[in-house]
């Protein structure tokens, strides 16, 4: 288990289509523990395996409040509503925008021990469970807006970066608190 390091955007392993993973083997739970201990570094609610170098179907989504969700493999079989909310991204540091997103889902997945199961989810952990999906098929939440939106928030970014090289963030372990 391990802090590894995090895949910003302009890092092509954001826009590749993640691999499904034929099962849930040591390799998988290794990376699914390095997700949670560089997601809880970051003190994200969600993060995908490409986020952190490796194209495969597995993310987590852990806003909290509710039990944590294991992705691997996942498929989104039921979406009902719709909210627009604020979201961000850990792959694009303080850069938010509006996202309508579905309400509640359903979504299959596979867990540790490998088995297949059906998880519901609504309101922040939805839209957390659906931008992580995105993740694996090379989405970022900046997709969804509209052109003139997005265009605005990347040019604040790239001015924000002005000097910096790569991307590609060392992530500290956070601070324990007392
Ligand atoms: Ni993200």
């Amino acid at each position: 288990m391990s802090i590894r390091t995090l895949h910003l955007l302009g890092s092509p392993v954001l826009r590749e289509r993640s691999s499904e993973v034929p099962e849930v083997d040591d390799h998988v739970r290794e990376l699914v523990a390095d997700l949670f201990d560089t997601m809880r570094a970051e003190q994200g609610i969600g993060l995908a395996a490409n986020q952190i170098g490796t194209a495969e179907r597995v993310a987590i989504v852990d806003i909290g409040e509710e039990e944590a969700i294991v992705l691997i493999n996942p498929v989104i079989v039921e979406r009902e509503g719709t909210i627009r909310d604020e979201e961000g991204c850990l792959s694009i540091p303080d850069i938010y925008g509006d996202v309508d997103r579905a309400a509640r889902v359903v979504v299959q997945t596979t867990t540790l021990e490998g088995n297949r199961v059906a998880v519901e989810a609504t309101a922040l952990r939805a839209r957390t469970v659906q931008h992580e999906i995105d993740h694996l098929d090379g989405i970022l939440f900046v997709d969804h807006l509209s052109p003139l939106k997005r265009r605005m928030l990347l040019k604040k970014w790239k001015k924000m970066r002005k000097g910096q090289t790569g991307y590609l963030k060392q992530v500290a372990p956070a601070p324990v608190e007392d």
